[in-house]
């Protein structure tokens, strides 16, 4: 359920920007607007570059097309736009609420999450305040970096409008006296040594979520292929399809008993007696029965995912950590 970039460190300084923005939107770069050309500082370009104020908001992309509608997929990330620190400095009302890409030096440390950057490494006293999810490790004052992420203005509500997260570990003391500054709430803090040191890391899955995890990734082309069966009166599609579904919901059951989650057992349970159900009736050709269970069964899909199923920050899923266990 990772998602995992390799990279090499031989990457130039050209392929650097489209890096972090593809880390940034956690899939392949979408052309960012404005590549600067080999060899340019992306913050030397496009100080008098007027972001687009609007439009700029992409549809969620599909969770799954197998599965049944269930969570909605978050909002892709909108493309970074290469930004110079002293243009977002002295213009900010040009850059709230854009996702931007910033190169620039680290003044200093703030907080364990937060750090002030600007344009020259002589210090411009124009600064923009960087706030992090999390940081694994500290920034070196005047080294370069690459940030990543929405500009917001110096108001606790804004910043919590972007990451409620990020906004509960800053310190108000800290938010008083960068009062008026632009900050940029970071989904990457990028080192010249190529790493994302704001990564997210999904928590380690413990065995018995390994197993559900795989059954569940059954599951989903199962279910997909089960449907197509069913339209089309295949019986030959419904057996097989119907034999993984039974198998992988009956981990499903095993799964959830050992978190001693009885809702969740009876959705697991349900769900099996629908497949059952539903082969037996695909076998003896009566598909308006066979239907009928196909919708009980996507039925426990949603609903199952409703209660116990999140979407980490990546995009993978994951069991529900508040209270299912
Ligand atoms: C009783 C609970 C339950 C039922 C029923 C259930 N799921 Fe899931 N499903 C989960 C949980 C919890 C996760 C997250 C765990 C994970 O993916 O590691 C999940 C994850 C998934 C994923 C994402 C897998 C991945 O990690 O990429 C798919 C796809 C999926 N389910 C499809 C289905 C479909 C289709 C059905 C119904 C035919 C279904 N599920 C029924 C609990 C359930």
């Amino acid at each position: 359920m990772n998602v995992h970039h390799s990279f090499g460190r031989l990457a130039v300084a050209a392929g650097l920007t489209a890096w972090v923005v593809a880390v940034a939107a956690q899939q392949p770069p979408r052309q960012p607007p404005q590549q600067p050309p080999a060899g340019q500082q992306p913050a030397s370009q496009p100080g008098n570059q007027t972001p687009r104020q609007s439009g700029n908001q992409t549809p969620g992309q599909p969770s799954n097309q197998t599965g049944p509608p269930a969570a909605p997929a978050p909002p892709a990330p909108k493309p970074a736009i290469p930004a110079a620190a002293s243009s977002i400095a002295q213009r900010p009302d040009d850059f709230y609420g854009q996702n931007v890409s910033v190169y620039a030096t680290v003044e200093r440390q703030l907080t364990p999450t937060a750090f002030s950057i600007d344009q020259d490494p002589k210090g411009t006293g124009k600064e923009v305040i960087v706030l992090a999810r999390r940081l694994h490790e500290k920034v070196e004052p005047s080294a370069y970096i690459t940030v990543i992420g929405e500009v917001v203005r110096a108001e606790a509500a804004e910043i919590a409008k972007v990451s409620k997260d990020v906004a509960s570990s800053l310190p108000p003391e800290v938010l008083a006296e960068h009062a008026g500054k632009p900050f940029i709430v970071a989904t990457a803090v990028v080192t010249t040594a190529l790493d994302d040191i704001a990564k997210f890391i999904p928590p380690p899955m413990t065995p018995e979520e390994e197993v559900l995890d795989k059954a569940m990734k059954s599951v989903g082309p199962a279910n997909g292929a089960l449907r197509k069966g069913v339209d089309a009166a295949n019986a030959e599609l419904v057996k097989t399809n119907t034999a993984i579904l039974a198998k992988a919901f009956a981990e499903t059951e095993a799964f959830w008993k050992s978190r001693n989650n009885a809702e969740a057992v009876k959705i697991a349970q349900t769900a099996r007696s629908a497949v059952d159900t539903l082969a037996k009736a695909a076998a003896m050709g009566n598909w308006n029965e066979a239907k009928a269970q196909n919708t009980t069964l996507n039925q426990q899909c949603a609903s199952c995912h409703k209660s116990f199923r999140e979407r980490l920050e990546d995009g993978s899923f994951a069991v529900r950590r508040d209270g299912t266990r």
